[in-house]
Order: C-alpha cells, then sequence, then structure tokens
C-alpha cells in the first residue's frame, strides 16, 4: 500500500509487475478529484485510453460521459479507474495473474481517496473489488454497504454498445447513484 498519490505515481511509473507492461503505450492510473465522495471502477484500459493515458476516453467513455451529462454528474468531480492500469492486448479481459498484480495499486487508490461510494462498472471490477460469488445478473443497480462504502454494481458501459436494451438499466443505477452523492 501506498501513503499518498505521490508515492503511488512513483512505483507505478516503470510498473513491470505483469505482462501487460510490454505492449502499453501509457500506464491508466486514474483521472478526476482525488478528495471525491464518488468512485467508478472499470475493467482495464482500451485502444484510446491506452494512447491518452487516461480511463474512459473511448466509445464505452463517451456514452458514460452522455449519462453523466443527462444527470448532472460532473466527470471532474467523481474519480474513475480501472482494475488493471495498462491495456490488456486485444481488449481481452485482464487475466487473475494481472488483476492480482494490480490490486495494490487500485486498494491504495481507494484508500487514498476514500469514497464513500463506490461504482463497479462490470464483472471485473464486481468480482475483484467484493469477491468471486457476485455476478451482475444478480447483484446490478442494488446498493451493497461494506464497512461504510455504498458500492453499486452496474453494467460495464462497453456492454451498452453490445445491447441497447441495458441502456435503461444503467441510467437508472447511476440515477441511483447521483441522489445518494446528494445525500451523503
Ligand atoms: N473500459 C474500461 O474498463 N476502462 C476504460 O478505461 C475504458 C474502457
Amino acid at each position: 500500500m501506498y501513503d499518498s498519490f505521490e508515492e503511488l505515481e512513483e512505483a507505478i511509473k516503470d510498473c513491470k509487475k505483469c505482462k501487460l507492461c510490454n505492449n502499453r503505450n501509457n500506464i491508466v492510473l486514474g483521472c478526476g478529484r482525488k478528495d471525491t465522495k464518488v468512485m467508478f471502477i472499470g475493467e482495464g484500459p482500451g485502444a484510446d485510453e491506452d494512447i491518452q493515458g487516461i480511463p474512459f476516453v473511448g466509445k464505452a467513455g463517451k456514452l458514460m460521459n452522455m449519462a453523466f451529462e443527462a444527470l448532472e454528474i460532473d466527470r471532474e468531480e467523481v474519480y474513475i479507474a480501472n482494475v488493471v492500469k495498462c491495456r490488456p492486448p486485444n481488449n481481452r479481459n485482464p487475466e487473475k495473474d494481472e488483476q492480482e498484480a494490480c490490486l495494490d495499486y487500485l486498494r491504495s487508490q481507494v484508500m487514498l481517496i476514500k469514497p464513500k461510494i463506490i461504482v463497479l462498472l462490470g464483472s471485473i471490477a464486481l468480482k475483484t473489488i467484493l469477491g468471486e460469488e457476485y455476478s451482475i445478473t444478480s447483484s446490478r443497480g442494488k446498493w451493497v454497504e461494506k464497512k461504510g462504502i455504498f458500492y453499486m454494481p452496474t453494467f460495464h458501459p462497453a456492454a451498452l454498445l453490445r445491447d441497447e436494451s441495458k441502456k435503461l438499466d444503467f441510467y437508472n443505477d447511476l440515477k441511483e447513484v447521483k441522489e445518494k452523492m446528494n445525500n451523503i
């Protein structure tokens, strides 16, 4: 664990803890406010994120931004990170060893930011943070409270690109988040 963002950034900058370092252009640590109440956690950078070094700037990110705009969630006011910080080749799922190698960075981010609400975008984020026994199908849209943090599991925005019928559920889940943001 790292005691400050400076320490974390220093430690991660030449990270070679897993094989994802071999093909990366940029490490995508996270973006947004570090003293926020709300953190979003995705899976791992895609091609656009790898080039820009910023999470959720590609197609899935644009869709998420549209939901943010509709719900008046200011992207600058939240913090956005991923389970793995380097792009898995061909956008495959990050493998278990890659997730584990990166977990200390994510845990440190959560510890330093101390969010009150964490939005888990998709199955990888859900299982990494809450445990393998959770599934998006049965958990999405339902708050889970653990150690004073409220978790909202929802679809990964890339899933909405493949299946439009998931958009309304995603929107409603973020609406819940917006409401809790205002009341916490
Ligand atoms: N998908 C993710 O899980 N994270 C990103 O940053 C972009 C796409």
